[in-house]
């Protein structure tokens, strides 16, 4: 299973890049905005840091413009994957790419449906957004064995990255359905690695050896 870091914060990847969590990099309009950077800028920087996919999201709503800036966005590294939503214009530029050799990721993922023609259109990698369906009310996670089932029954080579990772229970169960990808915020790469036995447990042993005569 590949840890992508779901993350426009550079500080935060080197971070993950320490422990050895970062297989890859997921980010989106809304987290480039949080960095108060250019998206060019964060994007180079990021390609310097990781050496694994890097996933840039185009902004145009139509075909046309969603090539040219994927196009351009491809030139930046060989490592770039361009974020297309999920729509009728979005699986036109998916097609167009696919052919051009660019990896696609389609975003805004929801139903087992839009993953199925996400495949057929030739997207390299589906993102299926967990937790805001959750925070609708429906399971996320069975979109993710939905997903797996039909990429299973047809052999497609479309990569799930199980994405809106909300907490370590989310992790779990991706990794329980086998699904190749989680791109995870750092809070909750960190959470992966606690547990308050492990804390007690520590402290308890620190405590005992100081009455170790030394
Ligand atoms: O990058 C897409 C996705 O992971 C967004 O997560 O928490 O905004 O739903 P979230």
């Amino acid at each position: 299973m590949k840890f992508f870091m779901d993350t426009a914060d550079v500080s935060e990847i080197r971070e993950g890049m320490s422990i050895g969590m970062v297989d890859g990099v997921t980010t989106n309009p809304s987290l480039v905005s949080q960095t108060g950077r250019t998206f060019r800028d964060v994007i180079e920087e990021i390609c310097t840091i990781v050496n694994g996919p890097i996933n840039a999201e185009v902004v145009s709503t139509d075909t046309e413009g969603m090539l040219k800036e994927a196009r351009s966005l491809s030139e930046i590294h060989p490592n770039i994957v361009v974020k297309i939503p999920m729509t009728q214009s979005g699986m036109q530029a998916v097609r167009v790419l696919s052919t051009e050799g660019i990896k696609t990721n389609v975003t805004l993922v929801f139903s087992p449906t839009q993953a199925l023609v996400a495949a057929k259109a030739g997207a390299a990698y589906v993102s299926p957004f967990v937790g805001r369906l959750d925070d609708i009310s429906k399971v996320g996670m069975e979109l993710v064995e939905q997903i797996d089932t039909i990429y299973q029954n047809y052999a497609f080579e479309t990569e799930i990255i199980v994405a809106s990772v909300r907490n370590p229970l989310h992790v779990l169960e991706a990794a329980m359905i086998g699904a190749d990808i989680a791109t995870i915020p750092l809070k909750v790469m960190k959470q992966l690695m606690e547990h308050p036995l492990t804390t007690s447990g520590l402290a308890q042993f620190l405590k005992d050896w100081e009455k170790v005569p030394k």
